[in-house]
């Protein structure tokens, strides 16, 4: 060793579709073993082949992954089974993967290749939370739900350190403000974060507690209760800070707390508050307030229903 670190690139790769805060708690883990990490993503037929039909298109996937701050770079319709032509066209030292066996359609270990060749390191497999799990509690529309909870995931100040950026804004940042739901983290809110971002230096995301979107939701929202709503919203590349439980009615106090420069929406409806009044009436008052356009039209409901479209076709 003459003092210079040698510089590793990483492999992770898998379906991510629907996208979650496990997914994103196992790059982070990747990216740790290393300097730069590659995801390279299954294409739909694969994934259709091995595992059954995905939700999100491939290129809803991509896009997803590709907002996860701990990713460099995206392989688009890379193989199920993960080779060693693979790691060496893009120069990976080793493939990290949870620390589940996954299989193919002929019950193949998707990575015994990497594994003999002992280029396969292991990360810990956020417990708590999966696709399967998720689709179970958007299927589950009681009307009990929401009061009961249903989530198994445990949170901890210790994982929430590790997703934030720690990051205070530096001197003559713009500072945006949005708030929301953030429920189910989608395509939909990545385009408005994107987009957001445009407006400052310093991205905000005050998210509402499970109470208030329930108030303005409905029947079992949110399907992701506060704490997971801000794992995910903190993995995104746009977000610098998150407000863990932002009051519903972005206040004066709120803006000069954080010094808001600018609050922003996306052109979804926006609900009046408890008093029947608009939330965002002080921003609007000073000047403050822009609304952008995804451009994106997908929500929390349109995934519920393409889960409920998904079972009753297979
Ligand atoms: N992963 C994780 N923790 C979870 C879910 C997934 O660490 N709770 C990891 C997997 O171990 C894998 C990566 O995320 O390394 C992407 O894998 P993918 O094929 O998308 O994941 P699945 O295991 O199918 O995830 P899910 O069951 O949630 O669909
Ligand atoms: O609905 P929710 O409260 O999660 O939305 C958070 C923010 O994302 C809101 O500003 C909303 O307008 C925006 N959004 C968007 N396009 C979508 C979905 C959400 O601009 N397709």
């Amino acid at each position: 060793q003459n003092g210079h670190k040698k510089y590793t690139r990483v492999w992770c790769d898998g379906c991510y579709d629907m996208v979650h805060f496990g997914h994103a708690n196992s790059l982070r883990q990747a990216k740790a073993l290393g300097d730069y990490l590659i995801v390279g993503i299954h294409t739909d037929e694969e994934i259709m082949r091995h595992k059954g039909p995905p939700v999100f298109t491939a290129e809803e996937r991509y896009k997803m992954v590709r907002g996860i701050k701990w990713v460099d770079e995206v392989v688009e319709g890379a193989p199920y089974v993960t080779s060693l032509d693979t790691l060496d066209k893009y120069d990976c030292e080793f493939c990290v993967h949870g620390d589940d066996i996954t299989l193919t359609a002929d019950g193949v270990d998707t990575y015994h290749l990497v594994k003999s060749a002992g280029r396969y390191r292991e990360v810990q497999r956020t417990a708590g939370v999966s696709t399967t799990d998720l689709v179970g509690r958007m299927l589950l529309l009681t009307k009990n739900h929401f009061k009961q909870g249903c989530s198994q995931f445990l949170p901890t100040t210790q994982k929430i350190i590790q997703f934030s950026d720690g990051k205070p804004p530096k001197p003559g940042d713009r500072i945006v403000y949005v708030a929301g739901a953030f429920d189910l983290f989608h395509v939909g809110h990545l385009d408005f974060l994107e987009k957001a971002k445009e407006h400052g230096d310093y991205v905000i995301a005050g998210l509402h507690t499970d109470p208030v979107v329930n108030r303005y939701k409905g029947t079992n929202y949110p399907i992701m209760n506060l704490h997971e709503r801000v794992l995910s919203v903190l993995a995104c590349k746009y977000v610098s800070e998150v407000v863990i439980g932002a009051p519903y009615t972005v206040t004066k106090d709120l803006m000069d707390h954080f010094k808001v420069d600018v609050v922003i929406h996306g052109d979804t409806p926006v609900m009046v508050d408890e008093e029947g009044t608009d939330p965002y009436q002080y921003p609007k008052n000073v000047g403050k307030f822009v609304v952008v356009k995804s451009g994106n039209d997908m929500t929390t409901e349109r995934i519920v229903e393409r889960i409920i479209r998904n079972r009753q076709e297979f």
